[in-house]
């Protein structure tokens, strides 16, 4: 008889994975986890959406590609990876720079969030659903997600921290969004989730002596999991033509200008973090937006123009009026406060109404991650 404990990584079902790191969290971290609790436009939200509509969604328009993609989920090739193993070097928490300790706690978190966020969506449309081919997609999607976020529970554990997330479960504001926008939201935040942990893996296999902690190994595989999913919502909107035409594309342009600009000011916010890893966050961003924009040609008839001189200047401009926002929030200054917002809505304006690239998406779906 097998008696050895389960680990997260090996785990199938998602709500099993959830009560296994329930039971592990045995530091109480509040901090951690009311960093997790916060609801900003920055912060990684929960989302809950009409899982009726999701329900009644008929992939026989795509079904030769579902099938395809189905079947490499069900193969599960990273079972048992996301578990510490003897590449997982001995971590200094304590010698660590308290900048950088801080920042790099406060991404984990952060990441712990966004990845338990996509769980607790998927992991409900598989309950809620009647519909075989959207409830085996989200079962295997909740599947991963509950191993990313318990990979990086067991990363906090070492410095003494861990996100409550049977408290967030139930605490946690859900933010309602039309099964659309959850389409745009989440299609997006699986392909700039694949760009970006893909950039920092390829940049930290060039430059190993900005490797500060070993989780940066495991983003390879990761990011083929956040690929897969991604994959997945391209053909969920595949199944409705009308989801990416029309009045749509102006949806999806305000997804994407969404996305990436609260990328862009949510790495400004880490900026020891970015030192400690030798990378530039403005070269970063630039490089997440143009893999993110080769990849959603899969399905968005459009892409934005991040050459377009106006893209940074009023990158730019958001940031810092995000960072004078947050000092007059802090100092209680109300008017600067006032003036911050306004700066912060005219520069997301001027982003917004950048004329956009258009072009043909191709018959087929389907991509390989390729970077
Ligand atoms: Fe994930
Ligand atoms: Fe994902």
């Amino acid at each position: 008889m097998n008696m050895q404990p389960k680990h997260t990584s090996d785990i199938t079902d998602a709500e099993e994975s959830l009560k296994l790191q329930q039971a592990q969290s045995v530091t109480d971290s509040d901090s951690a986890t009311a960093l997790a609790m916060q609801n900003t436009l920055l912060t990684p939200r929960f989302y809950t959406t009409d899982f009726d509509e999701l329900d009644a969604i008929d992939v026989t328009p795509v079904r030769a590609e579902w099938d395809r993609l189905i079947a490499q989920m069900v193969s599960d090739p990273n079972k048992g990876h996301f578990k510490k193993n003897a590449d997982w070097d001995e971590v200094d928490w304590d010698g660590m720079e308290p900048a950088l300790k801080k920042e790099f706690i406060d991404f984990l978190v952060s990441s712990c969030t966004a990845e338990f966020s996509g769980c607790v969506l998927y992991k409900e449309m598989k309950r809620r659903g009647s519909n075989s081919d959207i409830t085996q997609l989200f079962q295997l999607m909740a599947r991963d997600e509950a191993r990313h976020a318990g990979f990086i529970n067991d990363a906090l554990r070492e410095a003494g921290v861990s996100v409550n997330l049977g408290f967030l479960t139930q605490k946690k504001k859900y933010t309602y969004f039309r099964p659309k926008f959850i389409y745009y939201a989440t299609y997006l935040s699986e392909k700039i989730g694949y760009a970006r942990y893909i950039t920092i893996f390829r940049h930290l296999q060039a430059h190993p002596e900005h490797r500060f902690h070993p989780i940066f190994k495991w983003f390879e595989e990761w990011c083929n999991d956040e690929f897969s999913h991604g994959e997945a919502f391209a053909l969920l909107m595949k199944t409705d033509p009308k989801l990416t035409s029309g009045m749509n594309v102006w949806w999806i342009k305000f997804f994407l200008t969404a996305v990436f600009a609260t990328m862009y000011v949510r790495d400004h916010q880490r900026p020891v973090f970015h030192k400690a890893l030798g990378v530039d966050p403005d070269w970063y961003a630039h490089e997440v937006y143009v893999k993110t924009s080769a990849l959603t040609q899969q399905i968005f008839p459009i892409t934005l123009d991040i050459d377009n001189p106006r893209w940074q200047r009023g990158l730019e401009k958001l940031q810092k009026a995000n960072a004078d926002l947050a000092e007059a929030v802090e100092n209680k200054q109300f008017f600067r406060k006032l003036g911050a917002q306004a700066r912060a809505g005219m520069a997301f304006v001027s982003l917004f109404t950048i004329p956009v690239k258009k072009h043909k998406c191709p018959d087929a779906v389907l991509m390989e991650p390729a970077y």
